[in-house]
């Protein structure tokens, strides 16, 4: 059975339009410093508040480690043009043996709004799919987070339901909106568009 541990990273580009997902590395300092600054991103994984550059780098040592501790793949969101890091997206595999993975992401304030988060999910979802045992990307979602909900819905996730209560976040519980992909939904969406009676 494969399990995260043993994948390796991939060889060739994970990209789609204008980004490409790539290894963390120390150029993406000041890009992981800024995200550090968002209210909302230090809340949804381990990157503390306004981070020094020690904890900067000790969060990229962390998301370079994940794939060896058999926690998945936490990708840089880069450019596709210049390389330049603009965010975080993670497939995250401990219930690969279930078929199913986890996604989040996170972009950084300055590179909002400019379809990043959009595309890097679209490659994420493209990427897992060549992992033959996976089946199912699921996405929790804040009600309130209009912007994560319509990059979800831009890279083809539907949404299941509402988590009541789901998870703790910042000291709070909070309902979570349930999205997910399943292997084959893009060839249908593919085919409903060439011939929307079928
Ligand atoms: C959610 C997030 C990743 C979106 O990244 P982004 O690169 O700005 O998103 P995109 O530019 O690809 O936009 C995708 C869609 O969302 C829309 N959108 C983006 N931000 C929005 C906002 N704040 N409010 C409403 N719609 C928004 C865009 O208009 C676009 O829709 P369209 O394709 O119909 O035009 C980013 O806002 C972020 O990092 N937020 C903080 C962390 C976070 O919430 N992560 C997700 C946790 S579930």
């Amino acid at each position: 059975m494969t399990t995260a541990q043993s994948l390796s990273w991939p060889t060739t580009p994970v990209a789609y339009g204008p980004v490409v997902l790539r290894e963390f590395s120390a150029a993406d300092l000041p890009m992981v410093r800024e995200m550090s600054g968002d209210p909302y991103v230090p809340l949804i994984g381990t990157l503390p508040p306004n981070a020094s550059t020690q904890e900067a780098q000790a969060y990229i040592d962390r998301q370079r480690g994940r794939l060896a501790e058999g926690r998945g793949f936490s990708f840089a969101i880069a450019e596709a043009g210049t390389g330049r890091g603009v965010g975080q997206i993670g497939l995250w595999l401990a219930d690969l043996d279930q078929g199913r993975a986890t996604a989040g992401y996170s972009v950084a304030p300055s590179a909002r709004g400019r379809g990043m988060g959009a595309a890097a999910l679209t490659a994420l979802t493209s990427f897992g799919w060549a992992i033959p045992q996976l089946h199912r990307i699921e996405l929790y979602i804040e009600p309130w987070n209009a912007g994560s909900v319509k990059t979800a819905e831009r890279a083809g996730f539907e949404r299941e339901g509402l988590l009541r209560s789901h998870q703790e976040i910042g000291g709070r519980r909070r309902d979570m909106l349930l999205y997910a992909t399943v292997r084959g939904d893009s060839d249908r969406a593919r085919l409903e568009q060439a011939d929307p009676v079928r």
